[in-house]
């Protein structure tokens, strides 16, 4: 393994690692991903630039995070409250930018199909604007959030990532139209790319509420309430579920890979393993201590029935080493979600 896979796999990247202070730029880095980004880069003496408008993300997670990476590294951050809707906001997030970690974007596969307008217009749109302000800023590298939705209706397991099936929401469509305008940036003008495509991702500052929120931080809440859990289906729809650290460190190595054969492709990230969501209840319970109800509905339209990823091709390119499978990455994330949403956190 290489001194970067091996800084990346314990994700915390020591500054003398990349010579130089660099600035990166973290598109929706007040969400639950990019917060993760911006703590990691903070704390490797980064420089870092968050673009935010709020729409999702919370003013509580970079809270969160300054009081995670302390004062010092907090003074290297900067805020740009503002929308990706607009190419003027991205073309002045993007002065002086090294490296763009574009996060910002509406998820849900269910939101997207209330709204296909709104998606698209931050999904796409957004994207393209960010793609044409790194270009014109000539930023070295453009890492991007794609999704496993991506891959459809594509009944093959596990998921390789030139073997796609047509999307089920517009919310897939609008992660598959980003890859397709990264994929013409690099030809038609040189721009790096890498896109990732997360697999049911988790962790701390995963926001637990609304209807769109995913199943982990839903039904973790629930637990706590004494409420019971809501199953989508019988409870045998599978995901690959990854934990934050493991998408940090992608992020991280698709950013600083010096190999030219790893850029301009998309890569899987994920963990390679397979649950299901009625496993997911029993180990939640288990982990907990509690005892939960579940409650089974309808299907949800849209929702693909199994996910499972091939992450050969980030191993083999990238380095890519996963520190944390679904058990592991819970008992991380549990206490957080305790204090928040737990009895301590109820009485704060
Ligand atoms: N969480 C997952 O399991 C998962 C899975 C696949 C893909 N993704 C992708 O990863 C990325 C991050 O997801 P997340 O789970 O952290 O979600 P999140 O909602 O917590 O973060 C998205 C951030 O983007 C910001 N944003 C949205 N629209 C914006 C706009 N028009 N201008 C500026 N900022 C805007 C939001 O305010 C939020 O802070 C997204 O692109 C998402 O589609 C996430």
């Amino acid at each position: 393994m290489t001194e970067l896979a091996k800084a990346t796999v314990a994700a915390r990247l020591p500054p003398e690692l990349l010579g130089v202070r660099a600035r990166w730029l973290v598109t929706g880095g007040a969400g639950f991903i990019g917060s993760h980004l911006v703590e990691t880069l903070l704390s490797a003496g980064q420089e870092v630039v968050t673009l935010d408008n709020f729409a999702t993300g919370r003013r509580r997670n970079l809270d969160l995070v300054r009081a995670s990476v302390g004062e010092d590294n907090w003074a290297r951050h900067r805020l740009i409250e503002a929308d990706i809707r607009e190419l003027a906001v991205c073309v002045g997030a993007c002065e002086g930018v090294r490296y763009v970690l574009h996060q910002a974007a509406l998820g849900s596969v269910p939101r997207s199909i209330a709204d296909p307008l709104l998606s698209h217009a931050a999904n796409v749109n957004g994207t393209l604007n960010m793609l044409v302000a790194a270009r014109d800023a000539k930023v070295r590298r453009f890492v991007f959030a794609s999704s496993s939705s991506v891959y459809g209706d594509h009944p093959a397991l596990p998921k390789v990532e030139d073997v796609i099936g047509r999307q089920l929401s517009p919310y897939a469509v609008t992660k598959y139209v980003a890859e397709l305008y990264a994929s013409v940036f690099a030809r038609s003008y040189g721009l790096q790319s890498v896109g990732l495509r997360y697999f049911n991702v988790f962790g701390a500052r995963q926001d637990p509420a609304g209807p769109y929120a995913a199943v982990i931080p839903r039904w973790v809440k629930a637990m706590l309430a004494g409420e019971p859990v809501q199953i989508f289906g019988d409870g045998e729809t599978s995901r690959d579920f990854c934990y934050v650290k493991n998408v940090v460190q992608m992020n991280l190595l698709a950013a600083l890979s010096e190999s030219p054969d790893a850029v301009n492709r998309v890569y899987n990230v994920a963990v390679h393993h397979r649950t299901s969501l009625n496993m997911l209840f029993g180990m939640l319970r288990d982990l907990m201590g509690v005892e939960a109800e579940a409650e089974y509905h309808d299907f949800r339209p849209g929702d693909v029935r199994h996910s499972l990823a091939d992450v050969g091709l980030a191993q083999d390119l990238l380095g890519y080493e996963p520190t944390h499978d679904l058990e592991q990455g819970l008992r991380e994330a549990l206490p957080w979600y305790l204090t928040e949403y737990g009895e301590a956190g109820r009485d704060a």
